[in-house]
């Protein structure tokens, strides 16, 4: 089975990493001429426009990100105006900006080189106002296509090998990511962009899910094929990532059709020409499930983590409680949210408001790769130039005890900068926070399956710390890095360990 064939993520991953010199080594320039379609656009589908009124989500956003469970009595079954608000504050357009080369529309979750590289379908039973069917969402003109008509749920269950959440679901959210999208200026390294970019579109998809109290849960187990091909996605190009199971029905699911045709719609062309980046298609192959008893062996075994004891100095964290914490509802902190592009290097964060971001951020994802516990596989390593109340440093979270191990003291805002790609944000910002995983252990459990796990999982917890930072009045930007240069950095105790992602904070300038 390829999933175990682990040199292949290494092979990627270790083929992908930036360091000082791979940057200055890069001749690669931005071809703006050829600067791909940021929508997929059918043609020849007619739309079914979507209500341009999405409702406020008033739920405050602290509490949205901080929840891993709704619990429901009897159905949960969502609507058209549900599932405008679900894709609108997931991947909706909410601001658009003029830039000397056209207008850019941003969306409501942050994404690399706002390249927007990840597509949402719906695949869903007869809803109280949309009848059963395949659909695509279109963020540019707020409108579904609808692929397939009739209920293909049962596809999607057989897929995951029969993942209750999936067969009791309405509705599954399935996002895929187009590869040249994002490498016309990644190149290669744009894999790992599907899990950061879908991450984020996903913490908030969790977050309107909950304030609409909509039971979600992510499913990253699911036959590769069968997925793509209900999509009648041509995989060469694009592919499916993850699943969201919304809802609870209580209706058994119709049998499923024997057999899924292809659809022969046609799509506009991204670019007049697209460049292939085989490592992508390579390390997505092999991380691919190939049949519902790999799927079910795989999602079987829950992966246990050893912490190692502190050694060094602890700080329990200072989280706000309720009283106390902003009760800025989902909805208008995703309209707000955008990521910082300056820093205001003189004003610090208080200790309470990056523990409450740590706090609220971490607490769990519905996920099947994941203990209902809430174990993360990317462990948050901080440094930390401006918070008042904890000294300059570098630390280590025990999540376990929520407390923060100081690793060393110092003034490490140079060392910030340059681990952060050499960017001004990160020396500027109050406080980073780095996602490092034990990739080889993570890789053993889960196989190379696991690659796509920890990275969509670092892109979830870094959107729920963006909404967290825009919740509290300060601002966010997720950074790239260099790869081992981070991990040097908080060796010994970072010592084997992998560089997953990073995220910067602090008031914006
Ligand atoms: C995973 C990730 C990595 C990013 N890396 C960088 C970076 O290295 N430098 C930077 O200036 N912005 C970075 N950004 C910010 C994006 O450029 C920004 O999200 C995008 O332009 C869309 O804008 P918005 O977040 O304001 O909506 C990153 C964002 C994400 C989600």
């Amino acid at each position: 089975m390829t999933n175990r064939n682990l040199d292949e993520t290494w092979k990627y991953h270790n083929g992908t990493k930036h360091s000082f010199w791979s940057i200055r080594r890069n001749t690669y320039t931005l071809d703006w001429p050829n600067k791909p379609l940021p929508f997929k656009i059918y043609p020849t589908l007619d739309p079914i426009e979507l209500p341009r009124e999405v409702p406020q989500l008033e739920t405050p956003s602290l509490e949205a990100i901080a929840a891993t469970e709704i619990e429901v009595d009897g159905e949960a079954v969502p609507d058209l105006k549900d599932l405008v608000q679900l894709l609108y504050y997931s991947a909706g357009l909410t601001k658009s900006k003029q830039f000397p080369g056209g207008e850019i529309h941003f969306r409501a979750a942050s994404c690399t080189g706002a390249l927007y590289e990840i597509e949402l379908y719906l695949v869903c039973g007869d809803l109280p106002d949309l009848k059963a069917g395949v659909y695509h969402f279109n963020p540019g003109d707020h409108s579904l296509r609808c692929l397939r008509a009739g209920d293909f749920r049962a596809v999607i269950a057989r897929s995951t090998g029969q993942e209750l959440a999936v067969m009791n679901a309405p509705v599954t959210i399935i996002s895929t990511g187009t590869y040249w999208r994002n490498s016309w200026k990644y190149r290669a390294r744009t894999y790992r962009h599907f899990g950061w970019d879908n991450g984020t579109i996903l913490s908030n998809l969790l977050a309107t899910a909950t304030a609409l109290r909509l039971p979600a849960k992510l499913v990253m187990g699911f036959v590769d094929d069968e997925v793509n091909r209900l999509l009648s996605l041509d995989s060469q190009r694009e592919v499916a990532f993850s699943l969201v199971a919304l809802g609870y029905s209580l209706s058994p699911l119709p049998v499923e059709s024997a057999e899924i045709e292809p659809l022969n719609f046609e799509t506009l062309m991204l670019s007049p020409r697209e460049l292939d980046y085989p490592a992508m298609r390579e390390i997505h192959a092999a991380s691919s499930l190939f049949n519902q008893e790999e799927v079910r062996t795989w999602r079987a075994q829950t992966l246990v983590k050893r912490h190692p004891e502190p050694i060094g100095e602890l700080i329990p964290l200072k989280p706000l409680d309720d009283s106390m914490v902003a009760r800025d509802g989902v909805g208008p902190v995703i309209l707000r949210r955008g990521s910082t592009r300056r820093f205001a290097r003189d004003q610090a964060l208080g200790f309470e408001q990056l523990s409450t971001l740590i706090h609220r951020s971490t607490q769990g994802i519905p996920a099947d790769f994941l203990d209902p516990v809430g174990t993360h596989l990317n462990d948050l390593y901080l440094i930390v130039n401006a918070v008042e109340g904890l000294r300059m440093g570098a630390y280590v979270l025990h999540r376990d005890k929520w407390m923060l191990e100081l690793l060393k003291e110092g003034d490490f805002r140079a060392k910030a900068g340059y681990l952060g790609l050499e960017q001004d944000l990160p020396a500027e910002a109050s406080a980073t926070i780095f996602f490092l995983a034990d990739l080889g252990a993570i890789l053993e459990h889960f196989g190379n399956r696991g690659y796509r796990a920890v990275q969509l999982e670092a892109g979830i917890l870094g959107g729920k710390m963006y909404l967290a930072s825009y919740a509290q009045g300060f601002g966010a930007t997720g950074l790239t890095f260099y790869d081992d240069d981070v991990v040097d950095f908080f060796s010994p105790h970072a010592f084997g360990k992998s560089a997953i992602f990073l995220m910067a904070f602090g008031f914006s300038q």
